[in-house]
């Protein structure tokens, strides 16, 4: 029997140690949290995404009284980026999340798998990495990349 193996990369940060890019990015993604439309869960997550033209997107989880119709913020940050800025790559991402409680989650929230598949969408179309921050109240997850997140992705490309 063959087998291998998959191990992804997750670096466990304090605000303090992230560039000067990056630390912009999840403050957004922290502020985005503000703008989420969350009456039914009240679990409110934003999501800011750097594109190579200098742009930073943000979007928020948007919910439905149909529950399903609702979209998190992941994914309207993503689609919202691609149809303002159709030309433009994604270059990094950020996500921070508040509990019921209002407070920034303790652990950094990740995407939910539809939103993996979606961010990876992206990835593919810029032709190369897009650095991923999971941000937490007060430490960061910084992986490398959207499909470190999602291995054994489906992929067309
Ligand atoms: N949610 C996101 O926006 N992103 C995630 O990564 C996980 C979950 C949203 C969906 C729903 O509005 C709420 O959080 C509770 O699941």
């Amino acid at each position: 029997m063959k087998q291998f193996e998959i191990t992804i990369k997750v670096e466990v940060l304090g605000y303090d140690e992230l560039n000067s890019d990056e630390e912009q990015l999840a403050l957004l993604a922290r502020e985005a949290t503000e703008r989420s439309y969350a009456p039914y869960s009240n679990f409110r997550v934003g999501a800011a995404i750097a594109l190579d033209n200098g742009e930073i997107v943000s979007g928020a989880n948007q919910e439905n009284v149909a529950y399903p119709s609702g979209t998190c913020a992941e994914r309207s940050a993503c689609f919202y980026a691609h149809a303002r800025y159709p030309q433009a790559k994604f270059r990094r991402i950020a996500v921070a999340a508040r509990g019921t409680d209002g407070e920034f989650v303790a652990d950094p929230v990740a995407p939910c798998g539809a939103c993996r598949q979606s961010l990876l969408e992206y990835e593919m179309l810029a032709g190369g990495p897009v650095e991923v921050l999971l941000c937490g109240k007060d430490k960061v997850y910084r992986l490398p990349s959207v499909v470190s997140m999602l291995p054994l992705a489906f992929t067309d490309f």
